[in-house]
């Protein structure tokens, strides 16, 4: 609920659990009064803030501005036409509406019942217009933030860094989290208090890459999985960003959005520039309440509603990368398919390989047919006995790369991004096509129709492999080259909201080199997104934990692959692959055609338990129960209402120990059936039992131990 008290001037945004307050000074100012637990009255700022003569820098302002006396870092940048880079951004009206706003061109939060808007707009003398967007998505306890920037002057206005949403903290005893890595080592949890100054992570790769996700958390020094304030803040892009904390003299300013280094955006008079969405949830118990929030509004309201909640079940499938590599041909992927079909798999995906001459990573992105020699009857031909066997058909594309090795760009050369007179830079032997322009777009979308026309493909894994470099677009001017990573983005977009509309039962799985693209943006587009490519058991413990803070299990791509795996040469379990795999989205990437019959039987418990529970694993709630340290982590997904759930367990946690359960019912009786490769096991429990004394884990040594166990109440 918005309460708009428009005599008084205040504002504040009620969730089913928090409040967001603000109001205004009497210069005129927007200043925000709190975000914290549901509360009615929020106190103005100690802060003198109606003595015109106070210190601009000690208030709490929603939108700062540079040169009106605040000395924070500026993250708004708006430069007029005389070179002045200042604003004096005054209230000038506000207005609640029912529904949740919308982002042209972007990705942002979806409407639904009960949700609402508040537009506050604050205006600059000088011809300068902000109009703050707040969306409240109640049940979640989630709050957006976008801006829209308006020049409404006479002369053109260049933006040279816009926020999405700026947030102060009347405090300086806090810690941020984010979510760090490498290549086979996405989101890795980092703690550490805010000091002094500024920190920050974010990208200028073009998108978000490895190194961080555009994802974080500042929170209370005590606060933990159960325990403690925190607020969540997710970026809904996926591109340059940066996202930072400054502690100065008054507290912590988290301040989000499009990273400002070679960002220039020009208005001219009348034209308004929309700055993505940043998306915020406030927990007072802990972290895991925090993530549970934010799984809700993306499972909900976020990605595509074709497979929201439990509303499609996604398809259990094969994927041949880990299996063939580049190395196949039709009989050899026929062969795997039909091991992919006894072991239960739905849909076989066709990995990297497939298209003319593409026999290593050096040639041929870009001209998406069928290698002849690899495939003589073409996709379709393949599609046709694939679907014969039982099973439906996915394949996999780089849309935004070209090899120099390739047909397109012997044809076209300038449509990959290129600094005129430099080297071009080549990352895994290929270029980046430049997204920014149509017919470039153009070329691609008409290539991926005809291929998503020539047959049934029920799914598709966009991958992009590489950053972004030499960015410079040969349509722009030299005065707009600044526009061109924010407009590459937008192409990706557009593009990925053609493919959701054409084809919208097509599911569509986002990837990037694993998971160098793993944001909220790309949600709203692909309700899956490869997690990344490191599919070792121990090492999926961190990666999903990690990832968890913010992102659903049923988001999250997953796969059962191999031992020794493929990246780590590590061992593990069937059931540590499986309860790692299981706890995602839940596929095979590995070369089945090796097992023989008898250990191919041995996975068919595990696919049913993935059916029988796919509802639950999918839509329920994560509690992580021992966080990894290296060695072993439990986790369970639990209906909202207790009623059951599905705990999981690796490694040397399974050293006898119980394992409580915040879940579980006082005064109801569960069951609980364990699954082994070898067969299973049952036992009975109070629900006060598992809350105060615990689920006995079994004791279980070996390479990476595991252990999956489904608890159904009465
Ligand atoms: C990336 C993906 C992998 C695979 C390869 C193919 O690394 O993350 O899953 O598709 O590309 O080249």
């Amino acid at each position: 609920m918005i309460h708009a008290d428009t005599n008084a001037k205040r504002f504040t945004l009620h969730t089913d659990h928090t409040s967001y307050a603000m109001a205004v000074d009497g210069q005129g100012r927007l200043l925000h009064l709190g975000y914290g637990p549901r509360a009615d009255c929020f106190r103005l700022p100690d802060a003198p803030h109606n003595d015109p003569g106070c210190h601009p820098d000690l208030l709490p302002q929603e939108w700062p501005a540079p040169g009106m006396g605040d000395n924070h870092m500026p993250f708004f940048q708006p430069e007029f036409a005389d070179g002045v880079i200042a604003a004096d951004l005054r209230f000038a009206g506000a207005a609640v509406e029912p529904g949740k706003y919308g982002l042209p061109g972007l990705p942002a939060f979806r409407d639904c019942p009960g949700a609402e808007t508040l537009r506050i707009t604050l205006q600059d003398t000088m011809g300068l217009r902000v109009t703050l967007l707040y969306g409240v998505l109640p049940d979640c306890d989630l709050i957006t933030r976008a801006a829209v920037i308006e020049n409404t002057g006479t002369a053109p206005l260049t933006l040279r860094g816009v926020p999405s949403a700026v947030l102060d903290f009347a405090r300086h005893d806090l810690d941020l989290i984010t979510f760090d890595g490498a290549w086979a080592g996405e989101r890795t949890l980092h703690r550490a208090a805010v000091r002094p100054g500024v920190q920050s992570v974010g990208s200028v790769g073009g998108i978000p890459t490895h190194a961080h996700n555009p994802f974080v958390v500042l929170c209370s020094p005590d606060a933990g999985e159960n325990a403690g304030q925190c607020w969540g803040a997710a970026l809904v892009y996926s591109g340059n960003y940066r996202i930072q904390a400054e502690s100065a003299a008054a507290g912590i300013r988290l301040s989000m959005g499009i990273e400002p280094f070679r960002f220039a955006w020009t208005l001219a008079p009348g034209e308004s520039f929309a700055a993505p969405e940043a998306a915020f949830v406030y927990s007072g118990q802990g972290f895991g309440a925090m993530s549970r929030r934010f799984h809700q509004a993306i499972r909900s309201h976020l990605i595509p509603p074709r497979w929201a909640d439990m509303a499609a079940p996604r398809p259990v499938l094969l994927n041949s990368w880990e299996a063939c590599y580049f190395n196949f041909d039709e009989d050899r992927l026929l062969e795997l398919a039909r091991a992919a079909r006894q072991a239960h798999a739905d849909l076989f995906v066709l990995d990297d390989g497939w298209f003319r001459g593409r026999n290593a990573d050096n040639s041929s992105l870009g001209d998406w047919a069928a290698d002849p020699v690899k495939l003589p009857g073409g996709v379709a031909g393949l599609c046709r006995k694939i679907n014969d066997l039982g099973l439906a058909f996915g394949i996999w594309v780089e849309p935004e790369a070209v090899s120099p090795n390739s047909d397109l760009y012997r044809a076209h050369p300038d449509w990959a991004l290129q600094i005129p007179g430099r080297p071009t830079l080549e990352i895994r032997n290929q270029y980046v096509l430049d997204f920014s322009r149509k017919e470039v777009r153009q070329g691609i979308w008409q290539q991926l129709c005809a291929l998503l026309d020539s047959c049934p493909v029920r799914y598709l894994k966009w991958d992009m492999n590489r950053s972004l470099a030499n960015v410079y677009s040969a349509a722009l001017p030299a005065a707009r080259q600044g526009e061109v990573y924010h407009r590459y983005v937008l192409g990706v977009y557009e593009m990925q909201q053609q493919l959701t509309r054409r084809y919208p039962d097509l599911l569509l799985e986002n990837c990037a080199g694993g998971g160098a693209r793993f944001d909220c943006g790309m949600l709203y587009y692909s309700p899956q997104i490869w997690t990344s490519d490191n599919t070792d058991a121990l090492d999926r413990q961190s990666i999903q934990y990690g990832t968890s803070f913010c992102y659903p299990p049923c988001v999250m791509g997953a796969h059962y692959s191999t031992v020794p795996n493929h990246t780590t040469g590590r061992t593990a379990s069937v059931e540590a692959r499986m309860a790692a795999a299981l706890s995602g989205t839940f596929g095979f990437e590995l070369d089945l055609t090796a097992y023989t019959p008898q250990q191919i039987r041995q996975l068919h418990p595990f696919v049913q338990f993935y059916r029988d529970h796919g509802a639950l694993l999918r839509g329920g709630e994560l509690y992580r129960l021992l966080p990894p340290d290296g060695h072993g982590a439990a986790w369970a997904v639990a209906a909202p209402d207790g009623s059951e759930a599905v705990v999981f367990a690796a490694g040397r946690v399974l050293d006898g120990r119980c394992l409580t359960l915040p879940f579980a019912a006082a005064g109801r009786h569960y069951t609980a059936r364990a699954l082994y490769t070898g067969g299973g096991s049952e036992a009975a429990f109070a629900g006060e039992e598992l809350q105060l004394l615990g689920l006995p884990l079994p004791q279980v040594r070996g390479d990476l131990p595991g252990y999956l166990c489904w608890l159904k109440a009465d």
